[in-house]
């Protein structure tokens, strides 16, 4: 996330709400799944994100990026060694690119947000590394959502995972509560220490969004763009991102349309 307003208690959704951002973070889902199969050499990530884009519009939706504080595109697109807020153009994929990208729709009123990565062609094993790590991290993050637990253990789970492979954990953006509005309270950071921050309770919904680097932890924001966070070594970097419902047995990942995850 980037900007978030401070200040505001965290909701405790209800069930009607529950199941309207069910809904959307399901739409963000299948606007991924729609994607897949285009993301391939030659084509632009701009091409991508209007796959996205008219996937949204022609299910009664709205994505949630358009106009949020200027930015202009319905996804993000983060390649390489770009950590997250890519801006779709006119860059062209190239075997062995990898990518993340990231929808929010906006769905009958309700915020859902989800991403995941893609990979073009043959990639190293370096890289397919990196993401297999990534998508462990939003693993463990996940398995720490219970009621009573704090949100604090999650990143701390995370950070020792990733760093026990040598990776390390993105500080400068986080997870977020979300469903009535973009970027909800709690902050959901991917680096915390154990037993801090604020205690989990069921109806809490937020993301768990891991951007995980190859070298260093550090995010340089582009002049030019405003957006762009990129590593500042210049090293890879992978993300995967759900909107997780807390319920009192184990997580609903709201965001998860494949059954990866066993719901409560
Ligand atoms: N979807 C991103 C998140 O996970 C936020 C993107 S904000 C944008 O929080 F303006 F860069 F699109
Ligand atoms: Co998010
Ligand atoms: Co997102």
């Amino acid at each position: 996330m980037a900007f978030r307003e401070k200040g505001s208690a965290i909701i405790i959704k209800t069930p009607e709400q529950i199941e309207g951002i069910r809904r959307s973070a399901q739409l963000a889902a299948s606007a991924l799944k729609e994607v897949a199969p285009y993301v391939k050499a030659g084509v632009t990530t701009e091409f991508l994100n209007n796959i996205c884009r008219d996937f949204i519009k022609d299910h009664g939706a709205v994505a949630a990026t358009v106009g949020y504080n200027g930015y202009k595109h319905e996804t993000c697109i983060s390649l390489n060694d770009v950590i997250c807020h890519g801006i779709p153009g006119k860059y062209t994929l190239r075997d062995g690119d990898i990518l993340n990208i990231d929808v929010t729709t906006i769905l009958n009123g309700y915020y859902g947000d989800t991403s995941t990565m893609f990979t073009v062609g043959e990639i190293t094993e370096h890289a397919q590394k990196l993401i297999n790590a990534t998508r462990e991290c939003l693993r463990i993050g996940i398995a720490q959502c219970r009621p009573g637990n704090r949100v604090g253990n999650i990143g701390y789970e995370i950070n020792k995972y990733a760093t026990s492979l040598g990776y390390s954990v993105v500080y400068e953006f986080c997870g977020h509560g979300v469903g009535i509005r973009f970027h909800e309270e709690p902050e959901v950071s991917h680096v915390a220490d154990k037993d801090t921050g604020p205690v989990m309770q069921a109806g809490m919904i937020f993301t768990i969004e891991p951007m995980i680097n190859a070298g260093k932890a550090r995010a340089k924001v582009d002049k030019r763009d405003g957006w762009t966070a990129r590593t500042i070594d210049g090293k890879l970097s992978a993300q995967f991102e759900h909107t997780i419902l807390v319920t009192p047995t184990r997580p609903d990942v709201l965001s998860d349309i494949s059954n990866e995850y066993p719901k409560p």
